[in-house]
Protein backbone atom coordinates (compact mmCIF):
# COMPACT_ATOMS: atom_id res chain seq x y z
CA UNK A 1 0.00 0.00 0.00
CA UNK A 2 2.46 2.64 0.96
CA UNK A 3 4.69 1.57 -1.92
CA UNK A 4 1.50 2.16 -4.12
CA UNK A 5 1.20 5.89 -2.54
CA UNK A 6 5.13 6.57 -2.96
CA UNK A 7 4.59 5.37 -6.76
CA UNK A 8 1.76 7.47 -7.55
CA UNK A 9 3.27 10.63 -6.18
CA UNK A 10 6.57 10.04 -8.06
CA UNK A 11 4.42 10.36 -11.43
CA UNK A 12 3.36 14.31 -10.08
CA UNK A 13 5.72 16.97 -10.40
CA UNK A 14 5.62 18.94 -7.47
CA UNK A 15 5.07 15.81 -5.25
CA UNK A 16 8.35 14.53 -6.39
CA UNK A 17 10.09 17.29 -5.80
CA UNK A 18 8.49 17.07 -1.97
CA UNK A 19 8.99 13.35 -1.73
CA UNK A 20 12.82 13.16 -2.65
CA UNK A 21 13.80 16.32 -0.90
CA UNK A 22 12.02 15.19 2.28
CA UNK A 23 13.80 11.63 2.16
CA UNK A 24 16.99 12.73 1.52
CA UNK A 25 17.29 14.90 4.17
CA UNK A 26 15.66 12.59 6.64
CA UNK A 27 18.35 9.51 5.27
CA UNK A 28 21.29 12.42 6.02
CA UNK A 29 20.22 13.39 9.50
CA UNK A 30 18.97 9.82 10.26
CA UNK A 31 21.85 7.88 9.15
CA UNK A 32 24.79 10.50 9.40
CA UNK A 33 27.67 7.78 9.07
CA UNK A 34 30.46 8.88 7.84
CA UNK A 35 31.76 6.12 5.44
CA UNK A 36 28.10 5.96 3.48
CA UNK A 37 28.97 8.81 0.76
CA UNK A 38 27.23 6.95 -2.46
CA UNK A 39 24.17 6.85 -3.18
CA UNK A 40 24.15 5.36 -6.73
CA UNK A 41 23.59 1.38 -8.06
CA UNK A 42 27.28 1.85 -9.55
CA UNK A 43 29.36 0.03 -12.20
CA UNK A 44 31.14 -2.74 -13.51
CA UNK A 45 32.99 -2.72 -16.35
CA UNK A 46 31.83 -5.58 -18.32
CA UNK A 47 34.06 -4.48 -21.85
CA UNK A 48 37.79 -5.41 -21.59
CA UNK A 49 38.46 -2.25 -23.64
CA UNK A 50 37.97 -0.38 -20.75
CA UNK A 51 40.70 0.61 -18.10
CA UNK A 52 39.44 0.23 -14.37
CA UNK A 53 40.34 3.51 -12.45
CA UNK A 54 43.53 3.37 -10.19
CA UNK A 55 42.10 3.42 -6.25
CA UNK A 56 43.79 4.21 -2.84
CA UNK A 57 43.44 1.33 -0.82
CA UNK A 58 40.78 3.35 1.18
CA UNK A 59 38.42 3.60 -1.88
CA UNK A 60 38.50 -0.24 -2.81
CA UNK A 61 35.30 -0.99 -0.96
CA UNK A 62 33.50 1.92 -3.12
CA UNK A 63 34.66 1.01 -6.53
CA UNK A 64 31.54 0.35 -8.16
CA UNK A 65 29.84 3.56 -6.93
CA UNK A 66 33.35 5.07 -8.09
CA UNK A 67 33.28 3.37 -11.49
CA UNK A 68 30.02 4.97 -12.48
CA UNK A 69 31.03 8.40 -11.91
CA UNK A 70 34.32 7.71 -13.93
CA UNK A 71 32.40 6.31 -16.52
CA UNK A 72 30.18 9.59 -16.82
CA UNK A 73 32.97 12.43 -15.98
CA UNK A 74 35.33 10.39 -18.58
CA UNK A 75 33.24 12.48 -20.52
CA UNK A 76 35.05 15.35 -20.96
CA UNK A 77 38.32 16.41 -19.73
CA UNK A 78 38.49 17.85 -16.39
CA UNK A 79 41.57 19.03 -16.05
CA UNK A 80 41.86 22.47 -14.95
CA UNK A 81 38.58 22.87 -15.11
CA UNK A 82 36.16 24.52 -13.60
CA UNK A 83 33.32 21.47 -12.40
CA UNK A 84 29.95 21.10 -11.05
CA UNK A 85 28.34 18.45 -9.89
CA UNK A 86 24.73 18.97 -9.50
CA UNK A 87 22.83 16.47 -7.19
CA UNK A 88 25.58 15.54 -5.28
CA UNK A 89 24.13 13.47 -2.34
CA UNK A 90 26.69 13.00 0.05
CA UNK A 91 29.60 13.89 -1.34
CA UNK A 92 31.26 11.19 -2.52
CA UNK A 93 31.34 11.44 -6.46
CA UNK A 94 32.47 15.00 -6.41
CA UNK A 95 35.50 14.00 -4.04
CA UNK A 96 36.15 11.30 -5.95
CA UNK A 97 36.27 13.35 -9.47
CA UNK A 98 38.18 16.30 -7.69
CA UNK A 99 40.68 14.00 -6.34
CA UNK A 100 41.14 11.96 -8.85
CA UNK A 101 40.35 13.61 -12.20
CA UNK A 102 42.31 17.01 -11.68
CA UNK A 103 39.37 19.88 -12.11
CA UNK A 104 40.73 23.09 -10.58
CA UNK A 105 37.51 24.14 -8.41
CA UNK A 106 34.52 21.70 -7.59
CA UNK A 107 31.11 22.94 -6.22
CA UNK A 108 28.88 19.73 -5.54
CA UNK A 109 24.70 20.90 -5.55
CA UNK A 110 22.20 19.33 -3.63
CA UNK A 111 18.75 19.85 -2.36
CA UNK A 112 18.96 18.41 0.51
CA UNK A 113 20.74 20.78 3.40
CA UNK A 114 20.97 18.08 5.47
CA UNK A 115 23.49 16.08 2.55
CA UNK A 116 24.73 19.33 2.11
CA UNK A 117 26.44 19.78 5.32
CA UNK A 118 26.89 16.29 5.60
CA UNK A 119 28.80 16.40 2.43
CA UNK A 120 30.88 19.42 3.56
CA UNK A 121 32.15 18.15 6.72
CA UNK A 122 33.22 14.52 5.36
CA UNK A 123 34.61 15.54 1.80
CA UNK A 124 35.49 19.73 2.22
CA UNK A 125 38.17 22.02 1.48
CA UNK A 126 41.40 22.38 -0.88
CA UNK A 127 38.82 24.04 -3.94
CA UNK A 128 36.13 21.26 -3.27
CA UNK A 129 32.60 22.86 -1.71
CA UNK A 130 29.26 21.86 -1.45
CA UNK A 131 25.85 24.01 -1.62
CA UNK A 132 22.54 23.74 -0.97
CA UNK A 133 20.18 24.82 -4.01
CA UNK A 134 17.65 23.38 -6.53
CA UNK A 135 18.56 21.92 -10.15
CA UNK A 136 15.77 23.65 -11.49
CA UNK A 137 17.25 27.17 -10.41
CA UNK A 138 20.43 26.67 -10.19
CA UNK A 139 21.67 29.58 -7.64
CA UNK A 140 24.99 30.18 -9.96
CA UNK A 141 26.09 32.75 -12.41
CA UNK A 142 25.45 32.46 -16.15
CA UNK A 143 28.26 30.93 -17.74
CA UNK A 144 30.61 29.97 -15.15
CA UNK A 145 31.19 26.32 -14.85
CA UNK A 146 33.40 24.58 -17.83
CA UNK A 147 31.64 21.06 -16.63
CA UNK A 148 28.39 19.85 -15.15
CA UNK A 149 28.38 16.51 -14.12
CA UNK A 150 24.46 14.68 -13.10
CA UNK A 151 24.75 11.17 -11.60
CA UNK A 152 21.63 9.24 -10.85
CA UNK A 153 19.56 12.49 -9.75
CA UNK A 154 17.97 14.06 -12.16
CA UNK A 155 14.85 11.47 -11.92
CA UNK A 156 13.85 13.41 -8.70
CA UNK A 157 13.39 16.46 -10.72
CA UNK A 158 10.32 18.14 -10.93
CA UNK A 159 11.03 19.51 -15.00
CA UNK A 160 13.92 18.29 -17.23
CA UNK A 161 13.41 21.12 -19.82
CA UNK A 162 13.88 23.41 -16.72
CA UNK A 163 16.95 21.44 -15.17
CA UNK A 164 18.32 21.21 -19.12
CA UNK A 165 18.21 25.27 -19.49
CA UNK A 166 19.89 25.92 -16.06
CA UNK A 167 22.62 23.39 -17.41
CA UNK A 168 22.90 25.43 -20.64
CA UNK A 169 22.76 28.92 -18.43
CA UNK A 170 25.47 28.21 -16.30
CA UNK A 171 27.70 26.35 -18.80
CA UNK A 172 30.63 28.61 -20.56
CA UNK A 173 30.46 28.58 -24.21
CA UNK A 174 32.13 24.41 -25.46
CA UNK A 175 31.42 23.67 -22.10
CA UNK A 176 30.49 19.69 -21.69
CA UNK A 177 27.11 18.01 -19.49
CA UNK A 178 28.01 14.46 -18.42
CA UNK A 179 24.86 12.94 -17.36
CA UNK A 180 23.66 9.53 -16.55
CA UNK A 181 20.54 8.64 -14.61
CA UNK A 182 17.75 5.57 -14.38
CA UNK A 183 14.28 5.68 -16.80
CA UNK A 184 11.52 3.55 -17.80
CA UNK A 185 11.91 2.14 -20.97
CA UNK A 186 8.71 3.97 -22.33
CA UNK A 187 10.08 7.30 -21.41
CA UNK A 188 13.27 6.98 -23.39
CA UNK A 189 11.61 8.81 -26.27
CA UNK A 190 10.49 11.85 -24.37
CA UNK A 191 14.11 11.87 -22.28
CA UNK A 192 16.00 12.19 -25.63
CA UNK A 193 13.38 14.83 -27.05
CA UNK A 194 14.35 16.92 -23.62
CA UNK A 195 17.92 16.41 -24.33
CA UNK A 196 17.64 17.86 -27.99
CA UNK A 197 15.73 20.60 -27.51
CA UNK A 198 17.70 22.42 -25.23
CA UNK A 199 20.51 23.59 -27.74
CA UNK A 200 23.10 21.50 -26.58
CA UNK A 201 24.59 19.27 -29.06
CA UNK A 202 24.82 15.15 -28.33
CA UNK A 203 27.93 13.95 -28.50
CA UNK A 204 27.51 10.41 -27.27
CA UNK A 205 24.75 8.12 -25.39
CA UNK A 206 24.48 4.84 -24.32
CA UNK A 207 22.65 2.34 -22.31
CA UNK A 208 24.52 1.50 -19.24
CA UNK A 209 21.84 -1.12 -17.65
CA UNK A 210 23.54 -4.05 -17.89
CA UNK A 211 26.74 -2.55 -16.31
CA UNK A 212 24.61 -1.15 -13.45
CA UNK A 213 22.94 -4.81 -12.92
CA UNK A 214 26.05 -5.92 -12.75
CA UNK A 215 26.62 -3.92 -9.81
CA UNK A 216 23.32 -4.13 -7.98
CA UNK A 217 24.46 -8.01 -8.21
CA UNK A 218 28.04 -7.81 -7.02
CA UNK A 219 27.26 -5.71 -4.08
CA UNK A 220 23.50 -7.13 -3.11
CA UNK A 221 25.20 -8.90 -0.19
CA UNK A 222 27.59 -6.04 1.12
CA UNK A 223 24.28 -3.76 0.77
CA UNK A 224 21.77 -5.54 2.96
CA UNK A 225 24.38 -6.45 5.43
CA UNK A 226 25.19 -1.99 5.58
CA UNK A 227 21.71 -1.67 6.01
CA UNK A 228 21.08 -4.33 8.95
CA UNK A 229 23.93 -3.08 10.53
CA UNK A 230 22.99 0.40 10.39
CA UNK A 231 19.40 1.13 10.30
CA UNK A 232 16.93 0.16 12.81
CA UNK A 233 14.61 -2.79 11.90
CA UNK A 234 11.77 -0.53 10.85
CA UNK A 235 14.08 1.15 7.75
CA UNK A 236 15.41 -1.98 6.37
CA UNK A 237 12.60 -2.76 4.16
CA UNK A 238 12.63 0.64 2.55
CA UNK A 239 16.41 0.83 2.55
CA UNK A 240 16.60 -2.26 0.34
CA UNK A 241 13.98 -1.12 -1.97
CA UNK A 242 16.26 2.27 -2.09
CA UNK A 243 19.40 0.37 -2.22
CA UNK A 244 17.97 -1.85 -5.15
CA UNK A 245 18.43 -5.19 -3.75
CA UNK A 246 17.51 -8.40 -5.21
CA UNK A 247 13.96 -8.40 -5.41
CA UNK A 248 13.71 -4.71 -5.78
CA UNK A 249 11.98 -2.70 -8.44
CA UNK A 250 15.01 -1.26 -10.07
CA UNK A 251 16.54 -4.42 -9.80
CA UNK A 252 13.70 -6.22 -11.98
CA UNK A 253 13.05 -3.19 -14.32
CA UNK A 254 16.80 -3.49 -15.40
CA UNK A 255 17.09 -6.94 -15.40
CA UNK A 256 14.01 -7.48 -17.60
CA UNK A 257 14.74 -4.59 -19.82
CA UNK A 258 11.66 -2.37 -18.63
CA UNK A 259 14.50 0.29 -17.05
CA UNK A 260 17.15 1.80 -18.49
CA UNK A 261 20.26 3.64 -17.32
CA UNK A 262 21.19 6.47 -20.17
CA UNK A 263 24.51 8.12 -19.99
CA UNK A 264 25.09 10.90 -22.55
CA UNK A 265 27.27 13.79 -22.89
CA UNK A 266 26.35 16.64 -24.28
CA UNK A 267 28.34 20.33 -25.73
CA UNK A 268 27.11 23.87 -25.44
CA UNK A 269 28.34 25.12 -28.89
CA UNK A 270 31.36 27.43 -28.17
C1 LIG B 1 20.17 8.96 -5.84
S1 LIG B 1 20.90 10.37 -5.07
C2 LIG B 1 22.43 10.43 -5.98
C3 LIG B 1 23.47 11.21 -5.24
C4 LIG B 1 24.85 11.23 -5.90
N1 LIG B 1 24.79 11.75 -7.24
C5 LIG B 1 25.45 9.84 -5.91
O1 LIG B 1 25.51 9.21 -6.98
O2 LIG B 1 25.87 9.37 -4.84
C6 LIG B 1 19.99 11.77 -5.77
C7 LIG B 1 20.40 13.12 -5.18
O3 LIG B 1 19.77 14.16 -5.95
C8 LIG B 1 19.38 15.19 -5.04
N2 LIG B 1 18.30 15.99 -5.62
C9 LIG B 1 17.02 15.63 -5.82
N3 LIG B 1 16.32 16.62 -6.37
C10 LIG B 1 17.17 17.67 -6.50
C11 LIG B 1 17.04 19.00 -7.02
N4 LIG B 1 15.88 19.47 -7.49
N5 LIG B 1 18.13 19.79 -7.02
C12 LIG B 1 19.33 19.34 -6.54
N6 LIG B 1 19.50 18.09 -6.05
C13 LIG B 1 18.44 17.26 -6.04
C14 LIG B 1 18.93 14.43 -3.80
O4 LIG B 1 18.89 15.25 -2.65
C15 LIG B 1 19.98 13.32 -3.73
O5 LIG B 1 21.07 13.71 -2.95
Amino acid sequence: MITRIVRLMLRRPRLRRFFWRRWYQFLARRQPQNDWVFMNYGYVILDGGQTPPRLDGEHEAQRNWIQLYHHVASGADLSGKRLLEVGSGRGGGAAYVHRYLGPAETVGIDLAPAAVAFSNRVHGGDGLSYRQGDAENLPLAEASFDVVLNVESSHCYGSMPRFLSEVRRVLRPGGYFCYADLRRKADLAGLRADLAGNGLTLVREENIAPNVLAALKQDNLLKREYIRAHAPRWLWDPLNTFAGVEGSAIWRGLDEGTTIYHCAVLQKPA
